[in-house]
């Protein structure tokens, strides 16, 4: 089994300290940036946009893993490719039709994820997973950091693991929300491929320390 690539969310970040916080990941062993888009009406919170996107890139010599919480999302696309977005995920609770945004967000050139709320099943993704390149499953309620992981979430993995099997596709599996030590190894052995974390990872005494841990979780 791989070891999973850690997506350290800077919603938990200091953005007083941006610049420093971008150079801690870099330095890290963290795979991707999570940047996590809130419109403030698909979830009660709202976040940042393509100034502050753009910036982030041109000093992230990472993926940016961005996960848009925001209605119309294919309103955007293109403007998130530009603004430096490697992998783009939609909310599937949000999107009509989620096979053309899947293929619009790849025709800009990014990777495409749909992201699945608590309460959203994954089997609604049973007729489109060939055409995903990943999943993400939120293991809270969308808009904000520092909730408390949904235990459901486990059993939602492997059911999800097990379609992806059965296809026979690549898909990657993220978990976002309520990351941290305690849970790790479990989302790997369900199947998880990619870990968010957010508060546990910026509000720890060591952030580097922490992302080589919740990495090292599977040996
Ligand atoms: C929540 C966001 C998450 C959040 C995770 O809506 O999607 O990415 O930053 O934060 P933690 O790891 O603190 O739960
Ligand atoms: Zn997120």
């Amino acid at each position: 089994m791989e070891k999973p690539i850690i997506a350290p969310s800077l919603l938990s970040a200091d953005f007083l300290e941006l610049g420093k916080e971008i150079e801690m990941i870099n330095a890290s062993e963290a795979g991707w940036f999570h940047l996590d888009i809130m419109d403030g009406k698909f979830v009660p919170n709202i976040t940042f946009g393509f100034p502050v996107i753009k910036q982030i890139k041109s000093l992230a010599k990472k993926p940016l893993d961005v996960h848009l919480m925001i209605e119309q999302p294919e309103r955007y696309i293109a403007d998130f490719q530009q603004a430096g977005a490697d992998i783009l995920t939609v909310h599937y609770e949000v999107v009509n039709h989620l096979h053309r945004v899947i293929y619009a967000i790849k025709e800009n050139g990014m990777k495409a994820g749909v992201a699945l709320n608590p309460h959203t099943p994954v089997e609604c993704l049973q007729d489109i997973i060939r055409d995903v390149d990943m999943v993400l499953i939120m293991s809270v309620n969308p808009g904000f950091g520092g909730q408390k992981f949904i235990s459901q979430s486990l059993a939602k993995i492997a059911r999800l693991k097990e379609m992806i099997v059965d296809a026979q596709t690549q898909t990657l599996i993220e978990v976002d929300g309520g990351v941290d030590s305690s849970n790790a190894i479990d989302l790997v052995l369900a199947g998880a491929d990619v870990l968010v974390s957010g508060s546990f990872v910026f509000k720890s005494e060591n952030p580097q320390e922490t992302i080589k841990n919740l990495k090292a979780v599977k040996e």
